[in-house]
């Protein structure tokens, strides 16, 4: 990659996880840090691109005047934000952990506990990445990451599908350094050909712009 390759490309980056609220003070939450799709937004800006970064509630700071940040808590915002940003935009990369369902009501109080159990009604939340894929049109492109824990490669091809990816990112929790939190990961990269191209163990940095230059290729 030329230092500035995307030099007048406007690319949307989600990231994080998102928090569905239970009460005032209870949420349904996930284990995403946020440090992959920050590192994709970084490795986007640097090689020249304009960057509508999306993040759930991390603790992750980005210093690009590139990078336009927008801070949602739940899938529904996360939603509502990528429905205004992403026809603007050439490319989207869907790298947050979303919450596939939330409370179907929010308690205005602290839920009391008694000595009974609770039951929680959940209902599913929008998808984001396939209904943009939905919305996609000839010459925009979107990414998906798939995060498996069995049947990796199959459940992958099957939401590279469903969401209308142009390319899917499969990485897995099941290993120490791959996944959430770490620094590192290990991906697949699934087209929609049917290719299939596997990374070693690398720093997210490095994951990413690996991710960038694939982008940048169909382009
Ligand atoms: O944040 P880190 O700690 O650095 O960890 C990075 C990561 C593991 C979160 C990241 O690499 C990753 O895999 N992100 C996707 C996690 C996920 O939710 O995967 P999924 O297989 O459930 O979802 C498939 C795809 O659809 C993803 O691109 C996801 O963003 C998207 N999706 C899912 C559900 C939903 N309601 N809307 C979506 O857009």
């Amino acid at each position: 990659p030329t230092p500035k390759s995307l030099l007048g490309r406007k690319i949307l980056i989600t990231a994080g996880p998102t928090f569905e609220n239970i009460d005032p003070v209870r949420f349904i939450g996930n284990y995403s840090s946020g440090k992959m799709g920050f590192a994709l937004a970084e490795e986007a800006a640097k090689r020249g691109a304009e960057v509508f970064l999306i993040s759930g509630p991390v603790n992750l700071e980005t210093n690009y005047s590139s990078i336009y940040r927008r801070n949602v808590i739940s899938a529904k915002e996360m939603y509502e934000a990528c429905r205004e940003w992403f026809p603007a935009c050439d490319v989207a990369i869907f790298a947050a952990a979303v919450a596939d369902f939330s409370p179907d009501s929010v308690a205005s109080q602290k839920i009391k506990r008694n000595n009974d159990d609770w039951v929680l009604h959940l209902k599913a939340n929008p998808d984001i990445a396939a209904s943009m894929g939905q919305m996609k049109k000839a010459n925009q492109l979107t990414v998906g990451f798939a995060l498996e824990t069995n049947n990796e490669e199959k459940n992958a091809r099957r939401k590279l599908n469903d969401k209308n990816l142009d390319f899917i990112v499969l990485n897995s929790p099941n290993n120490e350094g791959e996944g959430f939190m770490a620094d590192t990961n290990r991906i697949s990269i699934i087209y929609r050909d049917g290719r299939m191209e596997k990374f070693p163990l690398k720093s997210k940095k490095e994951v990413a712009a690996d991710i960038i230059s694939a982008v940048e290729k169909i382009l």
